[in-house]
């Protein structure tokens, strides 16, 4: 028979094998150079960045970053040189130039390496009991990626390198919610830090027993209407929540030669339409002549600013709820009543769950601002946001455009997901972002008829968004951007 004793100094040994212990480390394509005044400089893909001026020591000591600086040697904080250390690694981690390594302090192996994909992402323990019930979030996922294997979730603010198979299959086991002391009892067990750092993340959850549906328990109720694929298709194909290459980078102009303009003709037979045009001329239609005339802008005439008028014309047309009713949907043992509307522009399933919030530079009789359009109202609601985001939202504009300056008025569409994903399964993203499109032509065609210039643009930050209106990424989001102002007399730029 063991005593509960013997039994408490076995657990400890277990632990003690098993702790594990982080270190920082700058990535293999940083270099920091210290300059003779103290200034010491990031040097990364031709980029550089001032870390700001650091006593000796704390240059020699920042050296270590290159193979691993054990984070609790610093976080003391108790001597000057800790606290600058301190200091350099948030300002390394804020440029995402910082990566972490959890190690085995016995094999000295590595467990995992923590890659920061948002800008604010710091390693945080979860606090954790041994009476806590873990389980794997529904939207982390382990996939190879070259040679390394690597768990990741849209909700999670790093992503996790996994270097010892038996953390990856201790995971896997983790489909099922289970106790942390029935982990701790397994073999290979590699100390709760892990999991505290993957609670964190929300990569891994603590669930409440008593609540029977798994979806229910993970985190907020809005996450409830989001299917897997969507999620990450979100905050993939977007930016501010990963720190993969995004925009027009042409990744494989060396590697494949690029797909002709015009798709190759199907042999056969061809029908000839151009003598066809018997009873529709294209020439003289309205509707025709105003799709030849749409091109983008991407400079706006200083000269001819958009009026407040202009932009309620605008807006009106385009976007104002027009008319607005309820209906009672039969589901046999469930029957809600629905609210619908009616808007200038298709929405699937009558969904309309797009809205518009306007970053105005330059508008003649409208303050410079942050705004969400009513289109229920008709009415501009002015929003309080710190002014480095507003003008971080305009210049990320003028950058996707390549122009020198910000347009005068930024319209950033967001969606209310979940109006959407209430109703529909597996398609709910897909739609979302095909009323984009239908929207998006809307604002061209109204522009141009109203002699206004427009640009679509394909980039949003979801993360600068949240930050600025305080709404969780997941709830609202921006999914568009339509760039315009004034002076579209002017000849259209070439094309991008
Ligand atoms: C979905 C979408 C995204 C776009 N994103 C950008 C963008 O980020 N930057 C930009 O300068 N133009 C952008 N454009 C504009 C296109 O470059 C432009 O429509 C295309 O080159 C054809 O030129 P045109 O609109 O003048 O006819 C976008 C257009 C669409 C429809």
């Amino acid at each position: 028979m063991v005593s509960a004793c013997a039994r408490g100094t076995k657990r400890r040994r277990r632990d003690a094998i098993a702790s594990a212990a982080l270190s920082a480390r700058i990535g293999s394509h940083v270099a920091l150079e210290a300059r003779l005044n103290g200034t010491i400089i990031a040097c990364f893909d031709h980029h550089s960045v001032d870390l700001g001026q650091f006593s000796t020591d704390a240059a020699e000591r920042a050296q270590d970053l290159r193979n691993g600086l054990p984070l609790n040697s610093t976080t003391s904080g108790a001597s000057n040189i800790d606290k600058e250390i301190q200091l350099i690694l948030k300002r390394l981690a804020s440029h995402g130039l910082l990566e972490y390594r959890l190690t085995n302090s016995q094999s000295a192996r590595d467990e995992l390496i923590i890659e920061p994909q948002t800008p604010d992402y710091w390693p945080h323990a979860a606090q954790l009991d041994n009476s806590d019930i873990l389980v794997l979030s529904r939207f982390a996922y382990l996939r190879r990626r070259g040679n390394a294997m690597v768990l990741e979730s849209p909700r999670a603010g790093a992503a996790f390198q996994i270097c010892n198979p038996t953390i990856a299959a201790i995971l896997t086991g983790l489909a099922t919610p289970q106790q942390l002391k029935q982990l701790r009892r397994r073999d290979g067990f590699p100390g709760i830090e892990l999991f505290a750092l993957l609670v964190d993340c929300q990569i891994l959850v603590k669930i409440d027993p008593k609540r029977s549906s798994l979806r229910l328990t993970e985190g907020d109720g809005d996450l409830v209407l989001w299917d897997f694929h969507d999620l990450l298709f979100h905050t993939r194909s977007t930016a501010g929540r990963h720190a993969n290459p995004l925009g027009g980078l042409y990744p494989y102009a060396g590697v494949l030669a690029p797909l002709p303009a015009v798709r190759p003709h199907w042999p056969g037979k061809k029908i000839n339409l151009t003598k066809s045009h018997t009873t529709y001329s294209e020439l003289a239609a309205p509707t025709a002549k105003l799709l030849r005339e749409r091109h983008s802008f991407r400079t706006f005439d200083d000269g001819q600013p958009i009026t407040l008028a202009e932009l309620a014309g605008f807006l009106a047309s385009t976007a104002r709820v027009q008319l607005r009713w309820e209906s009672r949907l039969d589901l046999g043992d469930c029957s809600p009543v629905v609210e619908y509307t009616a808007r200038p522009y298709p929405s699937g399933g009558g969904c309309y769950e797009l809205e518009l919030y306007l970053a105005v530079d330059k508008c003649e009789g409208l303050t410079r601002g942050f705004y969400h359009y009513d289109a229920g109202g008709h009415v501009l609601t002015p929003i309080n946001v710190r002014s480095h985001e507003f003008e971080a939202l305009l210049a990320g504009a003028a950058l996707a455009m390549d122009a020198q300056a910000a347009p005068p008025i930024l319209i950033t569409i967001t969606a209310r997901f979940g109006r959407v994903s209430w109703k529909y399964s597996s398609l709910a993203y897909s739609l979302i972002l095909k009323d984009v499109g239908a929207l998006l032509q809307t604002f061209y065609l109204m522009a141009t008829d109203m002699g206004l210039g427009g640009c679509a643009i394909g980039t949003t930050n979801i993360d600068l968004f949240a930050k600025m209106t305080g709404i969780e990424f997941h709830v609202e989001g921006p999914v568009g951007q339509f760039a315009m102002g004034g002076g579209a007399k002017q000849p259209p730029l070439e094309s991008q």
